[in-house]
């Protein structure tokens, strides 16, 4: 497995990588790796003959300084693990490499902006776009690989790909759970163990949810016993629970069973914040 920091190496080692290889992977991360990623590498490789793994704390898409400064690195451990998945490159730039000046650019996605994790944190879209954007521009891979786990990422990445027309497919990996529902997220580490106990209480919430609505019950008293549920178990506070009508990612205020939804959460736990989701897919 090659290790690459700088992009003028990265540039000459993929230089024919493309037609090279018949499908050339790419899976963007910001390490300290779990099975999540793994889900997403292992898809890679299944699919790719070649496979490169990126990693980089991206310091443009932390609305909050704290959280960027406390974000884990585990460096050493990443690279074995992406070595035994026999992932064939990884890319990990120093943040001077990736951004050798202060930004002149933008990026804002419409109302993907305005909404949910868009909203409650401002700039996080941008950061994201812009460091995918230059990571699909350097690679130029076949296919890209993300994870539901961050699902409006997801349309955010998608929003990209159309509007700035990259020749690239993007392959969606659904999410990978702890035994007890908890969603696999390089933050759940930074849990206390009695946080770490309630957490599963967001899936848990999602899923009673998700069932209440397929049994006909509206969403506004849906949302409603959901966040009582969550309120009553304690440590979690919420920050918001939606209905979002897929594949436009707009908030809902009805559910629908012969379309797709997704129900979509953020909360905190003693002060670190997790999110995720559970897509409804429609009955008929
Ligand atoms: P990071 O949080 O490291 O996640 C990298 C990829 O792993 C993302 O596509 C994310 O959705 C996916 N992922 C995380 N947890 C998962 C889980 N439990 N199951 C399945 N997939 C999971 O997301 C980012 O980094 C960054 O925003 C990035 C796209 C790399 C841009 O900096």
């Amino acid at each position: 497995m090659k290790t690459v920091q700088e992009i003028k190496v990265l540039k000459s080692a993929l230089s024919n990588a493309r037609s090279a290889f018949s499908r050339v992977g790419l899976v963007p991360t910001m390490g300290a790796l779990h099975r999540g990623h793994l889900a997403l590498i292992q898809a890679a490789k299944s699919q790719c003959d070649f496979v490169i793994a990126s990693i980089f704390v991206n310091p443009i898409q932390f609305n909050q300084p704290s959280d960027f400064e406390n974000y884990p690195q585990t460096l050493e451990d990443d690279l074995k693990v992406l070595e035994g998945q026999g992932v064939d490159m990884v890319f990990m730039p120093s943040i001077k490499e990736m951004y050798p000046s202060s930004l002149g650019v933008s990026l804002s996605f419409s109302h993907l902006e305005k909404i949910l994790e868009g909203k409650f944190r401002p700039g996080h879209f941008n950061g994201v776009g812009i460091v995918v954007a230059k990571l699909l521009h350097l690679v130029d891979p076949h296919v890209a690989f993300f994870g539901q786990k961050d699902l409006q990422q997801v349309h955010v990445i998608k929003a990209l790909v159309v509007g700035l027309s990259f020749d690239v497919e993007v392959e969606v990996v659904p999410t990978v759970r702890e035994d007890d529902g908890l969603a696999f997220s390089s933050r759940n580490i930074r849990l206390g163990k009695v946080e770490r106990e309630k957490a599963p209480h967001l899936y848990e919430a999602l899923v009673q949810a998700e069932q209440d609505l397929k049994t006909g019950q509206p969403w506004s008293h849906v949302k409603n016993s959901c966040r009582k549920s969550l309120e009553n178990s304690g440590l979690v506070e919420l920050e918001y629970l939606a209905l979002v009508r897929l594949p436009e990612f707009r908030l809902s205020e009805k559910y629908e069973a012969n379309s797709e939804f997704a129900l979509c959460i953020a909360a905190y736990l003693g002060g670190v914040r997790l999110i995720d989701n559970v897509i409804i897919r429609p009955t008929s």
